[in-house]
């Protein structure tokens, strides 16, 4: 195996920043940046109450909802290691594309806002990384203002979320009010000073030994009795550290810190580098793949078009699982059983980008895509023909009838249409028997409509007609002979609406579960499915 492989990969962190909307994700990604001389100046580019989008959004309809519904990634360098962060939308109708996200990354930071814990959101993407058995980092955001008491945050954590913690350092003060923070490694305090620029700049603080005079002398002395009573409690009776239990995710590291005024943000970089796992192997159709494998190969997890208005460009997301990859190498596609070229390679620091002539694993890079790529494909090295374990995915809750307002522009509402469904941000199906002027769209939240009507009228130029369905559940329908299913031979079909999907397999739409009770009351040999059969359901 050559050395320099092996070199980056164990060089390698890629993970997901995961949060409720507001806890402060953005703030300290871009901190992140700041302390890994990706960018200079804080602020700079999420600039305060003026501006309210930062690097990593990249689309209008984020800014005007200042929300971020796309995914990006960031790289950067720190210490020796080449980091990947993989932006994650916020907002809870994304789950699918998050889902996705997070499907590409070794590890995850959970940041919650100190006076908020678990929230929504929290909820959710922390599920989907227990699932993956990733190990989830915990930092405890807006520290240098009124919060929850560090132990019930902890019990939140493991009442709500059932994960134990470990602290890695602890809040100084009482009620909320906190003064600074204790590091259980170094053993030495940092104390909060005041910042009115909003962490602009990256930070070195003063830091001292728990029986400094200078400690003591900044400290009341019920605040430094506390803290000296909390290291003691904690070292009796709190979760010890044990680096197999958060390999697997069964415990969280956890830090206290404040992204905005920089405060833990560099300490918390440091001991997430050094205990954050390197790439890990992946399940395909061949067994495990190790990184280390000289053979390359890599797996779609995302699509996007049109990221930059000026050139109409089509982008596949593709993660490096093993190998080196090379600009303009050429690889097996499972999909299509074609060998392809990648060509044009990019990496990305949110809009700059740049072409690159290698990667490694660990490594995500935006490949042109002419239109074959589709997510969950396996790209390989000629030499050993495989496919990486399927994605699962969510089964549609929302409904419309979508057509283009004006005839004229069917051309173009089609090709809209088909791109929003290749990358995973609908699903369409056709009305049986119905003209074809007009789809059926699915999504899992009403917010993915908006995103098509916004998007195809700035992209394509075509204003949607759009209509709600009052469906809330779709169903795969298959008769365990193989025989097709079909609108004559389901009993009370006009119960819902009969739709095919892009493959031409049929599905039923209903409105709720009761209707879907009569109908497999009434079709005794029918077989029901959530998702396509052949499709694992989140
Ligand atoms: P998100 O990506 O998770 O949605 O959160 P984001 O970083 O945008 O932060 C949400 C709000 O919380 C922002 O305030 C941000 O400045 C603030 N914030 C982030 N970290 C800290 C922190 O450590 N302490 C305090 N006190 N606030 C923090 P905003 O008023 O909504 O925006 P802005 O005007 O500050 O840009």
């Amino acid at each position: 195996m050559s050395e320099q492989l092996k070199q980056e990969i164990r060089r390698r962190r890629t993970f997901a920043i995961i949060s409720h909307p507001d806890a402060g994700k953005t703030t300290l990604t871009e901190k992140l940046l700041l302390y890994g001389g990706a960018i200079h100046l804080a602020g700079s580019i999420k600039s305060r109450k003026t501006q309210r989008h930062a690097v990593s959004d990249w689309m209008e309809i984020e800014k005007q909802r200042g929300i971020s519904v796309t995914s990006s990634v960031l790289q950067f360098d720190y210490g020796g290691c080449r980091i990947n962060i993989l932006d994650t939308p916020g907002h809870q109708d994304f789950s699918e594309d998050t889902y996705r996200t997070l499907m590409a990354v070794d590890s995850a930071v959970m940041v919650l806002d100190a006076a908020k814990g678990v929230e929504a959101q929290t909820k959710k993407l922390f599920k989907v990384c227990k699932e993956r058995r990733i190990p989830i980092f915990t930092f405890v955001n807006k520290l240098d203002r009124f919060g929850k008491a560090p132990i019930d945050l902890m019990d939140e954590l493991e009442n709500v979320l059932g994960i134990r913690s470990c602290p890695m350092n602890w809040p100084v003060g009482s009620d909320g009010r906190y003064r600074g923070v204790y590091d259980r490694q170094t053993k030495q305090v940092e104390l909060f000073a005041a910042d009115e620029t909003h962490g602009q700049e990256t930070r070195t603080s003063e830091k001292y030994v728990l029986d400094a005079p200078e400690l003591k002398a900044a400290l009341d002395e019920e605040t430094y009795q506390a803290l000296l009573d909390d290291i003691a409690l904690l070292d009796e009776a709190g979760e010890a550290f044990d680096e197999e239990k958060i390999a697997c995710g069964e415990l969280t590291p956890m830090f206290f810190g404040s992204a905005m005024t920089n405060f833990g943000v560099q300490n918390f970089l440091e001991e997430y580098l050094r205990l954050a796992p390197p790439p890990a192997v992946r399940v395909s159709s061949d067994g495990d793949i190790q990184p280390e494998d000289e053979r390359f190969s890599a797996f779609v997890f995302k699509i996007q078009a049109n990221m930059n208005p000026a050139h109409r460009d089509r982008l596949a997301f593709i993660r490096i699982v093993s190998g080196k990859f090379e600009r303009n190498m050429s690889v097996w596609h499972a999909a299509s059983d074609k060998v392809v070229k990648l060509a044009q390679p990019q990496q990305f620091l949110a809009q700059d980008r740049q072409i690159i002539d290698e990667a490694w694993p660990g490594d995500i890079v935006g490949l042109f895509d002419p239109g074959v790529f589709g997510i969950g494909d396996t790209l390989s090295d000629e030499s050993h023909k495989f496919k990486f374990a399927d994605f699962p995915v969510f089964p549609p809750e929302k409904f419309a009838r979508v057509q283009a307002k004006d005839t004229m522009k069917r051309k173009q509402f089609v090709k809209g249409v088909e791109q929003l469904t290749q990358e995973g941000a609908i699903q369409l199906f056709q009305q049986a028997g119905a003209g074809t002027e007009s789809y059926i769209v699915g999504t899992v939240g009403t917010l993915q409509f908006d995103v098509l009507t916004y998007r195809l009228k700035s992209e394509y130029g075509v204003d949607i007609e759009l209509v709600m369905q009052p469906f809330e559940v779709a169903r795969w329908l298959t008769y365990p002979d193989g025989r097709m299913v079909t609108p004559e031979s389901l009993r009370g079909a006009d119960r819902g609406m009969f739709v095919y999907d892009r493959e031409e397999r049929p599905v039923l739409l209903v409105n709720n579960e009761w209707a879907l009770g009569w109908i497999t009351d009434n079709n005794p040999t029918l077989e029901l499915h959530a998702v396509p059969p052949d499709r694992q359901e989140i």
